[in-house]
């Protein structure tokens, strides 16, 4: 299942930079975008809520919708897979965990100084000037700076990536040994670019996610499985 030849590079990597998607969080039970059956998407249309023009049409679906997701995120708990990455950090000299996900499971599964490329879902900021606000249980919530409407401070389509999160990820990219992409459909730039700068810069590249994604071709490793449990296998076979 695992390579022997994956864990011998991750043992001897002096630094091992980790790429998550919303796959991570599937066993948690928290539906990923793409996954047709159940996904973020099945019901309505991600340009419609999740961009600046969605939200200024309609302020108060997208607010429902957010809340929605935060109950969600709320009610379910971190998965083996989270815990595992959280524990790997401890087995290595130096691990970049990068995600794309805004649930915060890996936080709360114990992972530290997360790089959290698209926000986070349980942030309130201003629309208008950026600030953070809180936006409690208002249908529709106002910054108390400016008086402009609170959002979610998540990235939405068409938005830049945080400086600090996109410079931190490319340097961890760039420096790397070891690049692991787990349980991301590997579609959406830049954070799907972070391991082709890790391939240029020499680093041994794997992929885990139970369906092949585009990059499989051209990563060294391509496991096949749910991270919750290729993960927990992979710490067992790095620890022996
Ligand atoms: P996707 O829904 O695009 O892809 C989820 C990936 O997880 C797929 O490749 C699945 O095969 C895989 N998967 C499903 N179950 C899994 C499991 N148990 N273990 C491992 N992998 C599993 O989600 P992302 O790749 O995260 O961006 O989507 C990337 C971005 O697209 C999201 O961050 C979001 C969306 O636009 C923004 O919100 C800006």
């Amino acid at each position: 299942m695992i390579p022997a030849a994956l864990i011998e590079a991750l043992a001897e990597a002096r630094h091992v930079c980790v790429l998550t998607g919303a796959g991570v969080s599937a066993e948690s039970g928290v539906p990923t975008f793409r996954d047709a059956q159940d996904g973020l998407w099945a019901d309505y249309n991600p340009l419609e809520l999740a961009t600046r023009e969605g939200f200024s049409r309609d302020p108060a679906l997208v607010w429902r919708w957010y809340r929605w997701r935060r109950e969600l995120v709320a009610g379910v708990v971190p998965n083996a897979g989270h815990t595992a990455l959280a524990e790997l950090a401890g087995m290595l000299p130096r691990l970049t965990l990068v995600t794309q996900n805004v649930d915060g499971l890996h936080q709360r599964a114990g992972s530290a100084d997360v790089i959290e490329f698209h926000g986070n879902l349980f942030v309130d900021r201003c629309f208008d000037c950026g600030r953070p606000g809180d936006a409690a249980d208002e249908e529709l919530p106002r910054c108390e700076a400016c008086g402009g409407l609170l959002r979610p401070g998540v990235v939405w389509f068409g938005e830049a990536i945080p400086s600090d999160a996109i410079d931190r990820a490319f340097a961890a990219a760039a420096d790397c040994e070891m690049f692991l992409s787990i349980g991301t459909s590997a579609l959406v730039y830049p954070a799907a670019g972070l391991i082709d700068i890790a391939r240029e810069n020499g680093a041994v590249c794997a992929e885990i996610n139970p369906d092949p994604t585009e990059q499989a071709a051209s990563v060294h490793f391509a496991v096949a499985g749910e991270s919750g449990r290729v993960l927990p296998e992979l710490l067992g076979l790095l620890a022996s």
